[in-house]
Protein backbone atom coordinates (compact mmCIF):
# COMPACT_ATOMS: atom_id res chain seq x y z
CA UNK A 1 0.00 0.00 0.00
CA UNK A 2 1.87 3.04 -0.79
CA UNK A 3 2.50 5.99 1.98
CA UNK A 4 -0.51 7.54 3.86
CA UNK A 5 0.90 11.21 4.16
CA UNK A 6 0.18 12.77 7.55
CA UNK A 7 -2.29 14.99 8.23
CA UNK A 8 0.11 17.46 9.89
CA UNK A 9 1.54 16.95 6.04
CA UNK A 10 -1.91 17.57 3.95
CA UNK A 11 -2.25 20.92 6.51
CA UNK A 12 1.19 22.14 5.71
CA UNK A 13 0.64 21.50 1.98
CA UNK A 14 -2.63 23.39 2.03
CA UNK A 15 -1.24 26.24 4.23
CA UNK A 16 1.91 26.67 2.50
CA UNK A 17 0.16 26.88 -0.98
CA UNK A 18 -2.59 29.57 0.42
CA UNK A 19 0.74 32.02 1.52
CA UNK A 20 1.91 31.13 -2.08
CA UNK A 21 -1.07 32.32 -3.23
CA UNK A 22 -1.26 35.45 -0.78
CA UNK A 23 1.57 36.97 -1.99
CA UNK A 24 1.60 39.43 -4.86
CA UNK A 25 2.64 37.65 -7.80
CA UNK A 26 6.26 37.07 -8.83
CA UNK A 27 7.52 37.22 -5.47
CA UNK A 28 9.67 34.26 -4.33
CA UNK A 29 9.55 34.22 -0.65
CA UNK A 30 12.95 32.75 1.09
CA UNK A 31 10.27 30.11 3.12
CA UNK A 32 6.76 29.37 3.02
CA UNK A 33 6.84 27.04 5.81
CA UNK A 34 4.18 27.35 7.90
CA UNK A 35 5.58 26.30 11.13
CA UNK A 36 2.72 24.12 11.87
CA UNK A 37 2.41 22.48 15.65
CA UNK A 38 0.00 20.56 17.48
CA UNK A 39 -1.81 23.18 19.38
CA UNK A 40 -4.46 23.41 22.42
CA UNK A 41 -6.62 25.90 21.30
CA UNK A 42 -7.21 24.30 17.64
CA UNK A 43 -5.54 20.58 16.40
CA UNK A 44 -3.10 22.88 14.75
CA UNK A 45 -1.27 26.08 14.74
CA UNK A 46 0.95 28.17 12.11
CA UNK A 47 3.33 30.40 13.11
CA UNK A 48 5.47 31.13 10.11
CA UNK A 49 3.54 34.05 8.97
CA UNK A 50 4.87 36.25 11.67
CA UNK A 51 7.87 35.41 10.19
CA UNK A 52 7.44 36.17 6.75
CA UNK A 53 5.46 39.22 7.68
CA UNK A 54 8.91 40.55 9.68
CA UNK A 55 10.90 39.62 6.59
CA UNK A 56 8.37 41.68 4.03
CA UNK A 57 8.74 44.19 6.65
CA UNK A 58 4.92 44.30 6.87
CA UNK A 59 1.81 43.48 9.30
CA UNK A 60 1.71 39.72 10.53
CA UNK A 61 -1.99 40.37 11.05
CA UNK A 62 -3.22 41.77 7.68
CA UNK A 63 -0.57 38.69 5.97
CA UNK A 64 -2.39 36.38 7.60
CA UNK A 65 -5.92 37.77 6.77
CA UNK A 66 -4.31 37.25 2.87
CA UNK A 67 -3.29 33.73 3.65
CA UNK A 68 -6.99 33.12 4.95
CA UNK A 69 -9.01 34.03 1.94
CA UNK A 70 -6.75 31.91 0.00
CA UNK A 71 -6.91 28.98 2.87
CA UNK A 72 -10.67 26.85 1.84
CA UNK A 73 -11.96 24.89 4.02
CA UNK A 74 -12.03 21.09 2.76
CA UNK A 75 -12.09 17.55 3.51
CA UNK A 76 -9.35 17.81 5.74
CA UNK A 77 -9.58 21.31 7.25
CA UNK A 78 -12.93 22.12 9.02
CA UNK A 79 -11.86 25.90 10.19
CA UNK A 80 -9.39 28.23 10.46
CA UNK A 81 -9.29 31.49 12.24
CA UNK A 82 -6.53 33.92 12.63
CA UNK A 83 -5.44 34.94 16.16
CA UNK A 84 -2.93 36.74 18.21
CA UNK A 85 -0.31 39.05 16.49
CA UNK A 86 -0.40 36.44 13.27
CA UNK A 87 -1.07 32.69 14.01
CA UNK A 88 -3.48 30.10 11.76
CA UNK A 89 -5.52 27.70 14.32
CA UNK A 90 -6.52 25.25 12.48
CA UNK A 91 -9.02 22.59 13.35
CA UNK A 92 -9.19 19.24 10.96
CA UNK A 93 -12.54 17.60 9.97
CA UNK A 94 -13.67 14.65 11.97
CA UNK A 95 -13.89 12.41 8.65
CA UNK A 96 -10.68 13.11 7.75
CA UNK A 97 -9.48 11.78 11.16
CA UNK A 98 -11.44 8.56 11.13
CA UNK A 99 -10.52 8.02 7.44
CA UNK A 100 -7.24 8.71 8.15
CA UNK A 101 -7.41 5.61 11.05
CA UNK A 102 -9.11 3.44 8.68
CA UNK A 103 -6.51 3.36 6.03
CA UNK A 104 -3.44 3.34 8.31
CA UNK A 105 -5.07 0.38 9.98
CA UNK A 106 -5.41 -1.53 6.57
CA UNK A 107 -1.57 -1.48 6.05
CA UNK A 108 1.09 -3.73 7.97
CA UNK A 109 3.36 -0.44 7.72
CA UNK A 110 0.77 1.62 8.94
CA UNK A 111 1.23 3.92 6.17
CA UNK A 112 4.15 5.01 7.35
CA UNK A 113 7.12 5.65 4.09
CA UNK A 114 9.31 2.64 3.63
CA UNK A 115 12.46 4.82 1.69
CA UNK A 116 13.04 7.72 3.40
CA UNK A 117 17.08 7.23 2.80
CA UNK A 118 17.71 4.07 1.13
CA UNK A 119 21.86 3.50 1.82
CA UNK A 120 23.96 1.25 3.26
CA UNK A 121 24.49 1.99 7.30
CA UNK A 122 26.73 -0.19 9.15
CA UNK A 123 26.29 -0.24 12.98
CA UNK A 124 28.77 -1.12 15.30
CA UNK A 125 27.33 -2.66 18.38
CA UNK A 126 27.19 -4.77 21.25
CA UNK A 127 31.04 -5.48 21.03
CA UNK A 128 31.53 -7.90 24.44
CA UNK A 129 34.96 -9.00 25.29
CA UNK A 130 36.28 -12.65 24.97
CA UNK A 131 36.94 -14.20 28.66
CA UNK A 132 34.98 -11.47 30.09
CA UNK A 133 31.61 -10.95 31.28
CA UNK A 134 29.13 -8.93 29.91
CA UNK A 135 28.53 -5.84 31.89
CA UNK A 136 25.94 -3.02 31.86
CA UNK A 137 28.14 -0.55 29.73
CA UNK A 138 27.42 -3.65 27.14
CA UNK A 139 23.86 -3.64 28.07
CA UNK A 140 23.39 -0.11 26.55
CA UNK A 141 25.48 -0.61 23.51
CA UNK A 142 23.53 -4.04 22.55
CA UNK A 143 20.04 -2.52 23.37
CA UNK A 144 20.49 0.61 21.58
CA UNK A 145 22.43 -0.60 18.78
CA UNK A 146 19.89 -3.45 18.04
CA UNK A 147 16.58 -0.67 18.03
CA UNK A 148 18.57 1.69 15.57
CA UNK A 149 19.41 -1.29 13.39
CA UNK A 150 15.32 -2.05 13.51
CA UNK A 151 14.38 1.10 12.95
CA UNK A 152 16.42 2.33 10.09
CA UNK A 153 15.72 -1.20 8.30
CA UNK A 154 12.12 -0.29 8.70
CA UNK A 155 12.66 3.05 7.30
CA UNK A 156 14.22 1.26 4.07
CA UNK A 157 17.56 1.17 5.03
CA UNK A 158 19.95 -1.36 4.11
CA UNK A 159 21.39 -1.89 7.63
CA UNK A 160 24.71 -4.00 8.32
CA UNK A 161 25.29 -5.28 11.93
CA UNK A 162 28.65 -5.22 13.07
CA UNK A 163 29.56 -6.66 16.31
CA UNK A 164 33.04 -5.89 17.16
CA UNK A 165 34.14 -8.70 19.55
CA UNK A 166 37.10 -8.34 21.86
CA UNK A 167 38.52 -11.13 20.74
CA UNK A 168 42.51 -10.02 20.38
CA UNK A 169 45.24 -8.61 22.12
CA UNK A 170 47.76 -8.94 24.91
CA UNK A 171 45.55 -10.70 27.59
CA UNK A 172 45.58 -13.38 25.24
CA UNK A 173 49.15 -14.47 25.74
CA UNK A 174 48.68 -14.80 29.65
CA UNK A 175 45.12 -16.19 29.19
CA UNK A 176 46.28 -18.98 27.01
CA UNK A 177 49.32 -19.72 28.65
CA UNK A 178 47.26 -20.35 32.13
CA UNK A 179 45.25 -23.12 30.18
CA UNK A 180 48.22 -24.64 28.57
CA UNK A 181 49.48 -25.29 31.81
CA UNK A 182 46.51 -25.97 33.52
CA UNK A 183 44.34 -28.51 30.87
CA UNK A 184 42.53 -29.32 33.87
CA UNK A 185 40.81 -25.90 33.57
CA UNK A 186 39.91 -27.00 29.76
CA UNK A 187 36.90 -29.34 30.28
CA UNK A 188 34.55 -28.66 33.03
CA UNK A 189 31.77 -25.83 30.72
CA UNK A 190 29.08 -28.58 31.41
CA UNK A 191 29.09 -28.06 35.44
CA UNK A 192 28.54 -24.66 34.88
CA UNK A 193 25.71 -24.04 32.51
CA UNK A 194 23.03 -22.28 34.26
CA UNK A 195 19.77 -22.56 33.28
CA UNK A 196 20.33 -19.50 30.60
CA UNK A 197 22.93 -21.49 28.51
CA UNK A 198 26.44 -21.41 29.17
CA UNK A 199 28.01 -19.27 31.85
CA UNK A 200 31.16 -16.94 31.76
CA UNK A 201 31.95 -18.20 35.48
CA UNK A 202 34.82 -20.59 34.21
CA UNK A 203 36.54 -18.17 31.86
CA UNK A 204 35.90 -15.44 34.36
CA UNK A 205 37.72 -17.69 36.54
CA UNK A 206 40.39 -18.36 34.24
CA UNK A 207 41.34 -14.23 33.68
CA UNK A 208 41.37 -13.70 37.05
CA UNK A 209 43.39 -16.84 37.96
CA UNK A 210 46.10 -15.89 35.17
CA UNK A 211 45.95 -12.34 35.55
CA UNK A 212 47.04 -12.72 39.20
CA UNK A 213 49.61 -15.10 37.96
CA UNK A 214 50.83 -12.91 35.54
CA UNK A 215 51.26 -10.70 37.86
CA UNK A 216 53.03 -12.20 40.68
CA UNK A 217 55.21 -14.82 38.46
CA UNK A 218 58.15 -12.81 36.57
CA UNK A 219 58.61 -16.78 34.76
CA UNK A 220 55.00 -17.08 33.97
CA UNK A 221 54.81 -13.68 33.00
CA UNK A 222 57.69 -14.35 30.52
CA UNK A 223 56.21 -17.74 29.07
CA UNK A 224 53.11 -15.55 28.54
CA UNK A 225 54.53 -12.75 26.53
CA UNK A 226 56.37 -15.74 24.61
CA UNK A 227 52.66 -17.48 23.76
CA UNK A 228 51.70 -13.90 22.50
CA UNK A 229 54.56 -14.48 20.04
CA UNK A 230 53.27 -17.37 18.69
CA UNK A 231 49.80 -16.34 18.60
CA UNK A 232 50.86 -13.28 16.54
CA UNK A 233 52.82 -16.00 14.71
CA UNK A 234 49.93 -18.36 13.71
CA UNK A 235 50.88 -20.88 16.08
CA UNK A 236 48.85 -24.02 15.59
CA UNK A 237 48.66 -24.95 18.68
CA UNK A 238 48.19 -21.76 20.35
CA UNK A 239 45.69 -20.95 17.81
CA UNK A 240 43.14 -23.94 18.81
CA UNK A 241 43.40 -23.14 22.31
CA UNK A 242 42.37 -19.42 21.72
CA UNK A 243 39.83 -20.39 18.92
CA UNK A 244 38.30 -22.40 22.07
CA UNK A 245 38.22 -19.24 24.38
CA UNK A 246 36.52 -17.58 21.40
CA UNK A 247 33.94 -20.34 20.65
CA UNK A 248 33.09 -20.43 24.45
CA UNK A 249 32.67 -16.96 24.74
CA UNK A 250 30.44 -16.80 21.55
CA UNK A 251 27.90 -19.32 23.20
CA UNK A 252 27.51 -17.04 26.29
CA UNK A 253 26.92 -13.92 24.07
CA UNK A 254 24.42 -15.90 21.99
CA UNK A 255 22.79 -16.69 25.23
CA UNK A 256 22.56 -13.22 26.38
CA UNK A 257 21.47 -11.98 22.56
CA UNK A 258 18.95 -14.65 22.56
CA UNK A 259 17.43 -14.03 26.49
CA UNK A 260 17.86 -10.12 25.17
CA UNK A 261 15.45 -10.61 22.10
CA UNK A 262 18.41 -8.90 20.12
CA UNK A 263 19.21 -9.56 16.64
CA UNK A 264 22.81 -10.22 16.48
CA UNK A 265 23.83 -13.46 14.64
CA UNK A 266 26.95 -15.27 14.33
CA UNK A 267 27.75 -13.91 11.08
CA UNK A 268 27.50 -10.77 12.20
CA UNK A 269 30.04 -11.37 14.54
CA UNK A 270 33.37 -9.73 13.27
CA UNK A 271 35.49 -9.59 15.99
CA UNK A 272 38.72 -7.37 16.33
CA UNK A 273 41.06 -10.81 15.33
CA UNK A 274 39.32 -10.60 11.98
CA UNK A 275 41.38 -7.55 11.19
CA UNK A 276 44.88 -8.84 11.94
CA UNK A 277 46.26 -10.11 8.54
CA UNK A 278 45.53 -6.39 7.34
CA UNK A 279 47.06 -4.48 10.31
CA UNK A 280 50.66 -4.31 9.09
CA UNK A 281 49.43 -3.14 5.68
CA UNK A 282 47.24 -0.77 7.36
CA UNK A 283 50.30 0.54 9.29
CA UNK A 284 53.02 0.54 6.37
CA UNK A 285 50.43 2.44 4.27
CA UNK A 286 49.78 5.37 6.69
CA UNK A 287 53.21 5.66 7.32
CA UNK A 288 54.27 6.05 3.30
CA UNK A 289 51.43 8.56 2.81
CA UNK A 290 52.71 10.52 5.59
CA UNK A 291 49.92 10.42 7.38
CA UNK A 292 51.41 8.51 10.37
CA UNK A 293 55.05 9.42 11.82
CA UNK A 294 57.62 7.24 13.86
CA UNK A 295 58.08 8.97 17.49
CA UNK A 296 60.05 7.37 20.18
CA UNK A 297 59.95 4.35 18.44
CA UNK A 298 55.96 4.01 18.14
CA UNK A 299 53.79 4.86 14.85
CA UNK A 300 51.46 7.78 15.78
CA UNK A 301 49.34 10.25 14.16
CA UNK A 302 49.11 13.38 15.42
CA UNK A 303 46.39 16.40 15.04
CA UNK A 304 46.93 20.07 15.01
CA UNK A 305 43.96 20.36 17.24
CA UNK A 306 44.35 17.51 19.91
CA UNK A 307 46.20 18.34 22.87
CA UNK A 308 47.02 16.65 26.19
CA UNK A 309 46.40 18.81 29.28
CA UNK A 310 49.58 19.73 28.90
CA UNK A 311 49.39 21.28 25.61
CA UNK A 312 51.30 18.86 24.15
CA UNK A 313 49.86 17.23 20.83
CA UNK A 314 47.97 13.73 21.81
CA UNK A 315 49.39 10.72 19.17
CA UNK A 316 46.68 8.08 17.98
CA UNK A 317 49.31 5.05 18.23
CA UNK A 318 48.71 2.59 15.21
CA UNK A 319 51.83 0.52 16.29
CA UNK A 320 53.84 -0.18 19.78
CA UNK A 321 57.15 0.78 20.20
CA UNK A 322 57.52 -2.78 20.54
CA UNK A 323 56.00 -3.56 17.13
CA UNK A 324 52.26 -5.01 18.14
CA UNK A 325 49.17 -2.87 16.86
CA UNK A 326 46.31 -1.75 19.24
CA UNK A 327 42.61 -0.83 19.42
CA UNK A 328 42.71 2.26 16.62
CA UNK A 329 44.54 -0.07 14.10
CA UNK A 330 41.70 -2.58 14.30
CA UNK A 331 39.22 0.52 13.59
CA UNK A 332 41.07 1.44 10.84
CA UNK A 333 41.07 -1.70 9.01
CA UNK A 334 37.44 -2.11 9.89
CA UNK A 335 36.58 1.54 8.38
CA UNK A 336 38.61 0.26 4.91
CA UNK A 337 36.41 -2.96 5.15
CA UNK A 338 33.01 -1.11 5.87
CA UNK A 339 33.55 1.49 2.78
CA UNK A 340 35.45 -0.61 0.53
CA UNK A 341 33.85 -4.23 1.00
CA UNK A 342 30.45 -3.59 2.72
CA UNK A 343 29.69 -0.23 0.44
CA UNK A 344 29.19 1.54 3.47
CA UNK A 345 27.69 4.99 3.63
CA UNK A 346 27.18 5.30 6.95
CA UNK A 347 29.17 3.76 9.96
CA UNK A 348 27.60 4.11 13.02
CA UNK A 349 29.73 3.09 16.19
CA UNK A 350 27.44 2.50 19.45
CA UNK A 351 29.82 2.89 22.00
CA UNK A 352 30.22 4.67 25.71
CA UNK A 353 30.83 8.08 25.45
CA UNK A 354 34.18 8.02 27.47
CA UNK A 355 35.72 6.80 23.62
CA UNK A 356 34.61 10.08 22.38
CA UNK A 357 38.22 11.06 21.70
CA UNK A 358 39.28 7.49 20.16
CA UNK A 359 36.97 8.03 17.41
CA UNK A 360 37.64 11.41 16.90
CA UNK A 361 41.11 10.60 16.35
CA UNK A 362 40.09 7.16 14.14
CA UNK A 363 38.08 9.31 12.27
CA UNK A 364 40.33 12.10 11.62
CA UNK A 365 42.90 9.39 10.59
CA UNK A 366 40.98 8.12 8.38
CA UNK A 367 39.72 10.87 6.37
CA UNK A 368 43.58 12.28 6.02
CA UNK A 369 43.85 8.54 4.76
CA UNK A 370 42.13 8.91 2.06
CA UNK A 371 39.93 5.71 3.68
CA UNK A 372 36.84 7.20 5.10
CA UNK A 373 35.83 9.56 1.62
CA UNK A 374 33.52 12.89 2.40
CA UNK A 375 30.57 10.81 1.14
CA UNK A 376 30.15 8.80 4.16
CA UNK A 377 29.37 9.56 7.44
CA UNK A 378 31.05 8.34 10.41
CA UNK A 379 29.19 9.00 13.78
CA UNK A 380 30.57 7.84 16.98
CA UNK A 381 26.75 7.45 18.79
CA UNK A 382 27.85 8.10 22.58
CA UNK A 383 26.19 6.86 25.65
CA UNK A 384 25.88 7.35 29.46
CA UNK A 385 26.39 5.69 32.43
CA UNK A 386 24.26 3.36 34.38
CA UNK A 387 24.05 4.19 37.48
CA UNK A 388 23.38 1.94 41.00
CA UNK A 389 20.68 3.63 43.33
CA UNK A 390 23.21 5.82 44.60
CA UNK A 391 24.01 7.96 41.89
CA UNK A 392 26.87 6.07 41.30
CA UNK A 393 28.70 3.96 38.26
CA UNK A 394 26.85 0.31 38.94
CA UNK A 395 28.85 -1.90 40.98
CA UNK A 396 27.90 -4.69 43.33
CA UNK A 397 28.40 -4.78 46.86
CA UNK A 398 31.82 -5.74 46.80
CA UNK A 399 32.84 -2.90 43.74
CA UNK A 400 32.71 -5.25 41.03
CA UNK A 401 30.81 -4.83 37.54
CA UNK A 402 27.30 -5.81 37.53
CA UNK A 403 26.99 -8.92 35.76
CA UNK A 404 24.21 -8.04 32.52
CA UNK A 405 22.84 -11.99 33.59
CA UNK A 406 21.97 -10.82 37.19
CA UNK A 407 20.54 -7.77 35.96
CA UNK A 408 18.46 -9.19 33.88
CA UNK A 409 17.66 -12.01 36.41
CA UNK A 410 16.58 -9.22 39.23
CA UNK A 411 14.00 -7.24 36.63
CA UNK A 412 12.23 -10.72 35.66
CA UNK A 413 11.99 -11.52 39.32
CA UNK A 414 10.33 -8.30 39.98
CA UNK A 415 8.35 -8.89 36.58
CA UNK A 416 7.32 -12.40 38.00
CA UNK A 417 5.88 -10.75 40.97
CA UNK A 418 3.80 -7.98 39.38
CA UNK A 419 2.36 -10.54 36.88
CA UNK A 420 1.19 -12.93 39.25
CA UNK A 421 -0.27 -10.42 41.40
CA UNK A 422 -2.31 -9.30 38.06
CA UNK A 423 -3.23 -12.58 36.69
CA UNK A 424 -3.36 -15.07 39.54
CA UNK A 425 -4.87 -17.80 38.13
CA UNK A 426 -1.68 -18.61 35.55
CA UNK A 427 0.25 -21.60 35.52
CA UNK A 428 3.96 -21.83 36.18
CA UNK A 429 4.72 -22.02 32.51
CA UNK A 430 2.57 -19.05 31.31
CA UNK A 431 3.71 -17.15 34.37
CA UNK A 432 7.66 -17.60 33.60
CA UNK A 433 7.35 -16.62 29.61
CA UNK A 434 5.11 -13.57 30.92
CA UNK A 435 7.43 -12.87 33.45
CA UNK A 436 10.73 -13.16 31.27
CA UNK A 437 8.94 -10.61 28.37
CA UNK A 438 7.22 -8.43 30.65
CA UNK A 439 11.04 -8.30 32.68
CA UNK A 440 13.29 -8.00 29.45
CA UNK A 441 10.81 -5.47 27.89
CA UNK A 442 11.26 -3.30 31.01
CA UNK A 443 14.99 -3.48 30.72
CA UNK A 444 15.10 -2.71 27.33
CA UNK A 445 12.99 0.23 27.86
CA UNK A 446 13.89 1.73 30.82
CA UNK A 447 17.61 2.09 28.68
CA UNK A 448 16.08 3.25 25.68
CA UNK A 449 13.77 5.72 27.44
CA UNK A 450 16.67 7.87 28.56
CA UNK A 451 18.03 10.01 25.99
CA UNK A 452 21.29 8.48 24.66
CA UNK A 453 23.97 10.84 26.77
CA UNK A 454 22.23 10.87 29.50
CA UNK A 455 23.14 8.68 32.55
CA UNK A 456 20.54 6.54 34.54
CA UNK A 457 19.68 4.54 37.42
CA UNK A 458 19.03 0.76 37.43
CA UNK A 459 16.04 0.81 39.75
CA UNK A 460 14.31 -2.99 38.77
CA UNK A 461 10.97 -1.77 40.97
CA UNK A 462 10.40 1.09 38.90
CA UNK A 463 11.43 -0.27 35.38
CA UNK A 464 8.46 -3.28 36.11
CA UNK A 465 6.08 -0.51 37.40
CA UNK A 466 2.26 -1.11 35.93
CA UNK A 467 1.85 2.70 35.88
CA UNK A 468 3.80 5.93 34.44
CA UNK A 469 6.70 6.05 31.69
CA UNK A 470 7.69 2.39 31.38
CA UNK A 471 7.61 -0.76 29.39
CA UNK A 472 5.47 -2.80 31.45
CA UNK A 473 2.59 0.00 31.05
CA UNK A 474 2.92 -0.26 27.33
CA UNK A 475 2.60 -3.59 27.11
CA UNK A 476 -0.61 -3.65 29.75
CA UNK A 477 -1.87 -0.79 27.79
CA UNK A 478 -1.71 -2.88 24.41
CA UNK A 479 -2.78 -6.53 26.51
CA UNK A 480 -5.79 -4.33 27.21
CA UNK A 481 -6.82 -2.89 23.70
CA UNK A 482 -6.22 -6.76 22.51
CA UNK A 483 -9.23 -7.31 25.27
CA UNK A 484 -11.37 -4.95 24.44
CA UNK A 485 -10.81 -6.08 20.67
CA UNK A 486 -11.56 -9.98 21.43
CA UNK A 487 -14.54 -8.66 23.84
CA UNK A 488 -16.69 -7.42 20.32
CA UNK A 489 -19.36 -9.26 19.86
CA UNK A 490 -20.04 -11.65 16.51
CA UNK A 491 -20.44 -9.42 13.91
CA UNK A 492 -19.41 -6.18 15.43
CA UNK A 493 -15.91 -5.39 13.96
CA UNK A 494 -13.88 -2.75 13.52
CA UNK A 495 -14.72 0.03 11.01
CA UNK A 496 -15.41 3.63 10.24
CA UNK A 497 -18.26 5.25 10.28
CA UNK A 498 -16.94 8.83 8.93
CA UNK A 499 -20.21 10.83 9.46
CA UNK A 500 -19.77 10.01 13.21
CA UNK A 501 -18.84 13.36 15.05
CA UNK A 502 -15.57 12.64 16.68
CA UNK A 503 -15.27 13.21 21.40
CA UNK A 504 -12.47 15.51 21.50
CA UNK A 505 -10.41 12.22 23.07
CA UNK A 506 -11.23 10.05 20.25
CA UNK A 507 -9.94 13.18 18.17
CA UNK A 508 -6.89 13.96 20.28
CA UNK A 509 -6.26 10.20 19.83
CA UNK A 510 -6.48 9.78 16.10
CA UNK A 511 -4.03 12.58 15.68
CA UNK A 512 -1.76 11.18 17.69
CA UNK A 513 -1.88 7.80 15.74
CA UNK A 514 -1.08 9.74 13.19
CA UNK A 515 1.77 10.84 13.54
CA UNK A 516 3.54 7.63 14.39
CA UNK A 517 5.75 7.66 10.30
CA UNK A 518 6.77 10.91 11.58
CA UNK A 519 7.81 10.28 14.80
CA UNK A 520 10.13 7.26 13.23
CA UNK A 521 11.52 9.50 10.93
CA UNK A 522 12.73 11.93 13.23
CA UNK A 523 14.01 8.87 15.69
CA UNK A 524 16.24 7.27 12.63
CA UNK A 525 17.26 10.75 11.66
CA UNK A 526 19.00 11.52 14.32
CA UNK A 527 19.59 8.28 16.05
CA UNK A 528 17.44 8.70 19.09
CA UNK A 529 15.20 5.97 20.48
CA UNK A 530 14.17 7.38 23.08
CA UNK A 531 11.77 9.93 20.72
CA UNK A 532 9.80 6.57 19.45
CA UNK A 533 9.49 5.72 23.24
CA UNK A 534 7.94 9.22 24.26
CA UNK A 535 5.74 8.96 21.25
CA UNK A 536 4.44 5.08 22.98
CA UNK A 537 4.09 6.72 26.09
CA UNK A 538 2.05 9.34 24.93
CA UNK A 539 0.28 7.07 22.81
CA UNK A 540 -0.91 4.86 25.99
CA UNK A 541 -1.58 7.71 27.97
CA UNK A 542 -3.82 8.93 25.15
CA UNK A 543 -5.62 5.62 25.02
CA UNK A 544 -6.12 5.80 28.68
CA UNK A 545 -8.13 8.95 28.37
CA UNK A 546 -9.91 7.91 25.76
CA UNK A 547 -11.38 4.61 26.93
CA UNK A 548 -12.24 6.80 30.18
CA UNK A 549 -14.26 9.33 28.13
CA UNK A 550 -15.62 7.33 25.37
CA UNK A 551 -17.08 3.39 26.02
CA UNK A 552 -16.19 1.00 23.36
CA UNK A 553 -18.12 -1.82 24.00
CA UNK A 554 -21.23 0.13 24.99
CA UNK A 555 -21.07 2.95 23.39
CA UNK A 556 -24.68 4.52 22.26
CA UNK A 557 -24.75 2.60 19.11
CA UNK A 558 -23.52 -0.03 17.03
CA UNK A 559 -21.65 2.34 14.01
CA UNK A 560 -20.02 4.17 17.53
CA UNK A 561 -18.95 0.77 18.99
CA UNK A 562 -17.55 -0.32 15.66
CA UNK A 563 -15.36 3.30 15.05
CA UNK A 564 -14.29 3.20 18.46
CA UNK A 565 -13.08 -0.69 17.55
CA UNK A 566 -11.42 0.78 14.81
CA UNK A 567 -9.42 3.20 17.37
CA UNK A 568 -8.60 0.47 19.55
CA UNK A 569 -7.52 -1.50 16.60
CA UNK A 570 -4.93 1.16 15.17
CA UNK A 571 -3.44 2.16 18.86
CA UNK A 572 -2.77 -1.45 19.21
CA UNK A 573 -1.46 -2.08 16.18
CA UNK A 574 0.90 1.44 16.61
CA UNK A 575 1.76 0.29 20.23
CA UNK A 576 3.04 -3.35 19.21
CA UNK A 577 5.35 -2.33 15.89
CA UNK A 578 6.56 0.68 17.67
CA UNK A 579 7.53 -1.72 20.34
CA UNK A 580 8.10 -4.30 17.78
CA UNK A 581 11.11 -1.55 16.62
CA UNK A 582 12.44 -1.11 20.08
CA UNK A 583 13.24 -4.81 20.34
CA UNK A 584 10.25 -5.22 23.16
CA UNK A 585 7.80 -7.77 22.91
CA UNK A 586 4.36 -6.68 23.02
CA UNK A 587 2.14 -9.82 24.24
CA UNK A 588 -1.68 -9.85 23.34
CA UNK A 589 -2.35 -10.89 26.67
CA UNK A 590 -0.90 -10.25 30.65
N1 LIG B 1 35.08 -4.09 23.18
C1 LIG B 1 35.13 -2.74 23.63
C2 LIG B 1 34.65 -2.65 25.10
O1 LIG B 1 34.10 -3.58 25.64
C3 LIG B 1 34.27 -1.80 22.80
C4 LIG B 1 34.53 -1.80 21.31
C5 LIG B 1 33.87 -0.68 20.62
N2 LIG B 1 33.80 -0.80 19.18
C6 LIG B 1 34.75 -0.45 18.37
N3 LIG B 1 34.60 -0.58 17.08
N4 LIG B 1 35.84 0.07 18.79
O2 LIG B 1 34.84 -1.62 25.73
Amino acid sequence: MPTVPSLAAAVRRRVADAILAALPEGEVPASVDPQLRRSDRADFQANGILGLAKQRKGNPRELGALVLEHLHDDDVIASSELSGPGFLNLTIADPAITARVAVRSADPRLGTPAVERSGTTVIDYSQPNVAKEMHVGHLRSTVIGDALARILEFGGEKVIRRNHIGDWGTQFGMLIQFLVEHPDEQDETAADAGTDGPSMSRLNRIYRASRAKFDSDEEFADRARERLVALQAGDPQTLAVWQEMVEESKRYFEAVYARLDVLLEDADAVGESAYNPVLAKVCEDLESSGVAVRSEGALCVFFDDIKDPEGKPLPLIVQKSDGGYGYATTDLAAIRDRVNVLGADRMLYVVDARQALHFRMVFAAARRAGWLPDRVEALHLPFGTVLGKDGKPFKTRSGDTVRLMDLLDEAVDRARAVVAEKSPHLGAEELEVRARQVGIGAVKYADLSTSRTRDYIFDADRMVSLSGDTGTYLQYANARIQSILRKAPEGVTPAAHAEIALEPAERALGLLLDEFGETLAQAAEVYEPHRLCAYLYAVASTFATFYEKCPVLKAPSQEVTENRLLFCRLAGQTLTSGMNLLGITAPEQL
